[in-house]
C-alpha cells in the first residue's frame, strides 16, 4: 500500500494537531447548543472518530451515506442518497462532517435536505480537506482542516476505489496506481 503513494501531504501528527484545533474551535462556537454531528460515509469515518473526541460538549452522532462519484476519481455530478436519517432536526444544530470538499455538490445537497426537509435550526459544515479549485457549487465550509491543490489524495479515510482508507497519513497516489475502476463513495 505505502509503495503506491507518490508523496505524503499530511503526516499523522500534523493531522492530529489540526483536528484537535478544530475541536477546540467547535467546542467554543457550539457551546449551549443542541448539537448533532453527522458523518458522511464512508470517507469521513476516520476524521469523524478523531474530531468527535476533540469536542468537549454534550452531542449526538448520526450517519448519512451519500455518493457522488461515478467512477473512482471523477464526480458523476449526481448525488445519490443511499442512507439518510429520517429524524426531525428542529431545534438542533447539525454539523455535517465530510472528508473533503471538492465540487461541493455532496455537501450542498445534504445541507439543503437538512434545512428544508429535516428542519434543522442551524446547519454547519466541517471538512478535513478543501479542494477549492474544483468547486462547482459555491460553498464555504465553516471548519476546514487543510486546503489542498487539485490532486487526488488518499488515506485517513479517503479512498481510491474504496481502498487506501486505512493509511494513517494523507498522500498522493502514484500515476500507475490509477485505472478505470468501478464506483466508490
Ligand atoms: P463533491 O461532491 O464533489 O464535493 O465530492 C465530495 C466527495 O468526493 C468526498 O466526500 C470524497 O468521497 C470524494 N473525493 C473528492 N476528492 C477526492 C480525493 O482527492 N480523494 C478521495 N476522494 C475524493
Ligand atoms: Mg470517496
Amino acid at each position: 500500500m505505502h509503495q503506491d503513494i507518490q508523496s505524503v501531504l499530511f503526516q499523522e501528527d500534523r493531522i492530529r494537531t489540526r483536528v484537535k484545533e478544530l475541536g477546540v474551535a467547535m467546542t467554543r462556537d457550539l457551546a449551549g447548543r443542541d448539537v448533532v454531528l453527522l458523518a458522511l460515509l464512508k470517507g469521513s469515518v476516520v476524521f469523524f472518530a478523531d474530531l468527535l473526541r476533540a469536542i468537549d460538549l454534550q452531542l449526538k452522532v448520526d450517519f448519512a451515506w451519500v455518493s457522488s462519484y461515478g467512477s473512482a476519481t471523477v464526480s458523476s455530478g449526481t448525488v445519490t442518497l443511499k442512507v439518510f436519517p429520517d429524524e426531525d432536526f428542529s431545534g438542533k444544530t447539525v454539523v455535517v462532517v465530510d472528508d473533503i470538499l471538492d465540487t461541493g455538490r455532496t455537501l450542498a445537497s445534504v445541507v439543503k435536505k437538512l434545512r428544508e426537509e429535516r428542519k434543522a435550526a442551524d446547519v454547519r459544515t466541517a471538512v478535513l480537506l478543501d479542494k477549492a479549485a474544483r468547486r462547482v457549487v459555491p460553498l464555504k465550509a465553516d471548519y476546514v482542516g487543510f486546503p489542498v491543490d487539485d490532486v487526488f489524495v488518499v488515506g485517513y479515510g479517503l479512498d481510491y476505489s474504496d481502498r487506501y482508507r486505512n493509511l494513517p497519513y494523507i498522500g498522493v497516489l502514484r500515476a500507475g496506481c490509477y485505472s478505470a475502476t468501478p464506483e466508490s463513495s
